[in-house]
């Protein structure tokens, strides 16, 4: 097997958090964890060698790679390091998301050996895709994880990797940017600070918790589904209105995840 295993992974509400691990947990080896969602986690520059393996995993924002997020990845590097490529979306579609996944990390010195794009409840709301990932897609993931195990034991006894295909297009569907909205704040707030140090981008400030940049706000929804209190909310009709299209026109049809060896 190889020296190291390794997560590397964004999971602004934990989708993605749970479906790398559970794939890592298929494959049955020790983990190392690079948790990169709170933006103190993103700061230094990463590198993995040869005889490792990394499980990149990052939610589908408006079909591609959070922006924000290929700006760090520059500093993530590989020499010849196989990587296995995973994208979490809420049930509508990942569109390019994945094929950009591949591109930069390739880019940057991995070899894909396996990709997947699996389903999880959607960040705006608990009624696209609830509850996901179930109990279904742990056990798909899982099992996606027992294939890329056997993939390795093979790559290592025959040294051979062929090129890694997987769904989406050229041009990358182009990122449409909407009007700045973030999170409101209503009387139930109990000051605990949690949306505060649990912002993946430092949007909230850190002395007046209802105070939120939406210049800085990526619409996470990390902040609205860990207060404990249920004060912050999105209230921005724009919003309301464009999330209620997607719960119309996509939460009927469920989608299941598919893998890429
Ligand atoms: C800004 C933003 C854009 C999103 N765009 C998409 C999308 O294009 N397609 C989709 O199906 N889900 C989309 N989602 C939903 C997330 O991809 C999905 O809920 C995912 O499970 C979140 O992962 P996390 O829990 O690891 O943060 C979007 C969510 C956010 C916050
Ligand atoms: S997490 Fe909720 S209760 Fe806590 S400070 Fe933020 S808004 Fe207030
Ligand atoms: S303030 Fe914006 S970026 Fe920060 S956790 Fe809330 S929704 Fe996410």
């Amino acid at each position: 097997m190889d020296k190291q295993l390794n997560l590397l992974y964004l999971s602004a509400t934990d989708t993605t958090a749970k479906i790398v691990k559970e794939i890592a947990y298929g494959i049955g080896e020790p983990v190392k964890e690079y948790n990169i969602t709170l933006p103190g986690d993103r700061q230094k520059e990463l590198s993995f060698h040869n005889d490792e393996v990394v499980i990149i995993g990052v939610p589908v924002y408006a079909g591609r790679v959070p922006e924000f997020l290929t700006e760090y990845f520059v500093n993530v590097k590989g020499n010849h390091t196989k990587a296995v490529f995973l994208v979490v979306y809420g049930n509508r579609d990942y569109e390019d998301a994945l094929l950009e996944l591949e591109d930069i990390f390739e880019g940057n010195g991995f070899i894909g050996i396996a990709a997947g794009a699996f389903i999880g409840e959607h960040s705006y709301t608990g009624k696209l895709a609830a509850g996901r990932p179930d109990e279904d897609d742990l056990k798909s993931a899982r099992e996606f994880g027992m294939k890329i195990k056997d993939k390795l034991i093979n790559i290592n006894a025959h040294g051979k990797i062929e090129k890694l295909i997987v769904k989406g297009n050229y041009p990358y569907k182009e990122r449409k940017y909407q009007q700045p909205v973030a999170p409101e704040t209503n009387d139930k707030c109990i000051n605990c600070g949690i949306c505060a140090t649990h912002c993946p981008k430092g949007a909230v400030d850190l002395v007046n918790f209802r105070v939120v940049d939406a210049t800085k706000c990526i619409k996470c929804c990390r902040c609205v589904k860990r207060c404990p209190a249920n004060a912050k909310a999105i209230n921005q009709e724009s919003f309301i209105q464009f999330t209620q299209g997607l719960i119309d026109k996509f939460s009927i049809t469920r989608h299941e995840p598919e893998i890429f060896l």
